[in-house]
């Protein structure tokens, strides 16, 4: 292009933007969500951002993971409300992508999109006797216990039966395991779910086991979680000691991985710290390596339910160390449970109109740009259209690490404003649009000013009770709450 041609048409650009602002959508009210809105806004001033989410509340997994007794990871909910009360920015509640309105509908409707909308579903097992009562994801209980109102009436049965069983042994695996042998007078100062401490309360489970298919040295917690619920007031820690025999690759690798060598050393100390053997009454931990789950079995009393979870021994086997994988042995072993807790990982869902990857569970991308065709050698994008946080990348990883995966994806769709790429000749109608959309199907969208209003009323709540919130944990209650 000629330099004259060039400066006609950098100035055009320049005008459009001007006289339109670009309109973002931001799917997901989550940290990936989040920090993907504040680093928009920081980084251009004619942009105007919506955060959509399906939920009233915003905030994901801050909100409806993050342990009740951790509530100091829960003030980076500070700083996403400042972003939600930035002027160009609007929080969109109750607004479900793929239902209430599709992806192509919001595509159209805004100059681009971006799905942070998280790992909402679960890894399974593929054993028998799966489908068995008794046997619940992690991400269900943890919901329960947090009031996510999608898990109100789980109802996990802690009362005819007094062993647990927890597949994985993750973090998420680690705040299950507290959440179930922390005494109830603790957890009563937590915003924990009022119905959730009830059942705890009134729970017979004494014994947790903790079930890692591999190795006290591979074991995917960090030393901090662990620590703390090895420390909880009056349980007995119970560990085989051939579980802890290392190799010589174990030890390589916890040359090279402080982490692991923590992990390991904390496990190690526990194992032979006297609290063996359990007295009458103690609430015991049990940390089980090297066993990977068979089959459950069903109870012969009552049909249905699971009564117990057939391990199977393992070794581990493969070069790649860290990496090695756990192969039975075929030497098998039976625990009886009447409760089984699957932590083995989150999966995210597909939505109708987006390219997915079924095998990793994510959205294909490249630097958070949606690949509309990952098999060809030469990548075809999805023009406006940008994924962030676990969707993005799989269910790992913590609430910070979303904010350098925000980075990445921002750096791409800020490339792409640039480049004039999500420029259109017509404006888009983003939110005005949205809104009417919703409206004519009857669809109430909430804003943040009416979350604003249930988290007072949480507040208030929890005050008299002396917790920092009384979640309310039904659609009824926060939809009624919302519109007062
Ligand atoms: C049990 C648990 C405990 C954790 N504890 C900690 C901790 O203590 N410290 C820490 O640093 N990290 C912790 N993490 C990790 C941290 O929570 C995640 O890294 C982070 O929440 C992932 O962010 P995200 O935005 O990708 O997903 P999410 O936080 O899951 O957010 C996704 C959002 O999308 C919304 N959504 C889903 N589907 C739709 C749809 N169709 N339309 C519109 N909206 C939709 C959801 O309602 C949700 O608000 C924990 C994770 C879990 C599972
Ligand atoms: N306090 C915190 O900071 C906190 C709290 C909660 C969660 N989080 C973060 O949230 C993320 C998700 O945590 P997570 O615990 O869900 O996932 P995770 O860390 O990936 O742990 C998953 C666990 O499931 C096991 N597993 C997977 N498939 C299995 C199978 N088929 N059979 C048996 N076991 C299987 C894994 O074993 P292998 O290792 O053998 O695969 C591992 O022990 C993590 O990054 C975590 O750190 C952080």
């Amino acid at each position: 292009m000629a330099l004259f041609g060039k400066l006609r048409w950098i100035s055009r650009r320049f005008t459009t933007l001007a006289a339109t602002p670009l309109r973002i959508c931001v799917v997901g009210s989550g940290p990936a969500g989040f920090y993907t809105a504040e680093k928009i806004l920081k980084a251009h001033k004619e942009v105007e951002v919506d955060i959509v989410d399906r939920l009233p509340t915003p905030f994901g997994l801050v909100r409806s993971g993050v342990a009740p007794d951790h509530p100091e990871t829960k003030i980076v909910i500070n700083q996403f409300s400042r972003v939600a009360q930035n002027d160009r920015c609007s929080f969109l509640g109750n607004v479900s992508v793929g239902s209430s309105v599709s992806l192509p509908e919001l595509h159209e409707m805004y100059n681009a999109v971006v799905l942070a909308y998280g790992a909402e579903s679960d890894r399974t097992l593929g054993i028998p006797g799966e489908e068995l009562g008794g046997i619940h994801a992690a991400r269900e209980f943890v919901w329960w216990y947090n009031g996510h109102p999608d898990c109100r009436n789980l109802a996990p049965d802690l009362t005819s039966t007094d062993t647990a069983v927890i597949l994985g042994q993750g973090n998420v695996a680690l705040d299950v395991a507290r959440i179930l042998l922390r005494p109830t007078m603790e957890l009563a100062k937590t915003d924990i779910a009022s119905h959730a401490l009830a059942a705890l309360e009134e729970s017979s489970i004494r014994k947790v086991y903790l079930i890692g298919r591999r190795g006290p040295v591979q074991a995917a917690c960090t030393a901090k979680e662990l620590r703390e619920v090895l420390g909880i007031k009056d349980i007995s820690i119970q560990v085989k000691q051939a579980d802890l025999v290392t190799t010589p690759a174990d030890e390589v690798v916890m040359k090279n991985n402080r982490i692991r060598r923590r992990v390991y050393d904390l496990i190690l100390k526990a194992a032979s710290s006297g609290h063996s053997p359990p007295l009458p009454d103690q609430r015991e931990l049990h940390l089980v390596f090297f066993r990977k789950p068979d089959r459950f079995l069903e109870s012969k009393d009552r049909s249905g339910h699971v009564a117990g979870v057939l391990l199977e021994e393992t070794t581990l086997q493969g070069d790649d160390l860290g990496k090695q994988i756990a192969v039975g042995n075929g030497v098998f072993e039976e625990i009886s449970c009447g409760l089984v807790l699957k932590s083995i990982g989150f999966k995210s869902v597909a939505i109708d109109g987006l390219p997915f990857d079924h095998d990793k569970g994510i959205v294909p991308n490249v630097g958070g740009r949606v690949l509309a065709d990952s098999s060809t050698d030469f990548p075809q994008y999805e023009t406006g259209l940008y994924v962030c946080g676990w969707l993005k990348r799989g269910p790992t990883g913590i609430i910070g690490t979303n904010l350098y995966c925000a980075e990445e994806t921002v750096a791409s769709l800020s490339e792409d404003i640039e480049r004039g790429v999500l420029t259109s000749n017509s404006a888009k109608p983003g939110r005005g649009g949205l809104l009417q959309l919703l409206d004519r199907r009857n669809i109430r969208v909430l804003q943040f000013h009416d979350w604003e209003r249930i988290d007072t009323e949480e507040k208030r709540g929890g005050n008299l009770k002396n917790k920092p919130r009384e979640k309310l944990a039904t659609w009824e209650e926060l939809l009624q709450v919302a519109s007062k």
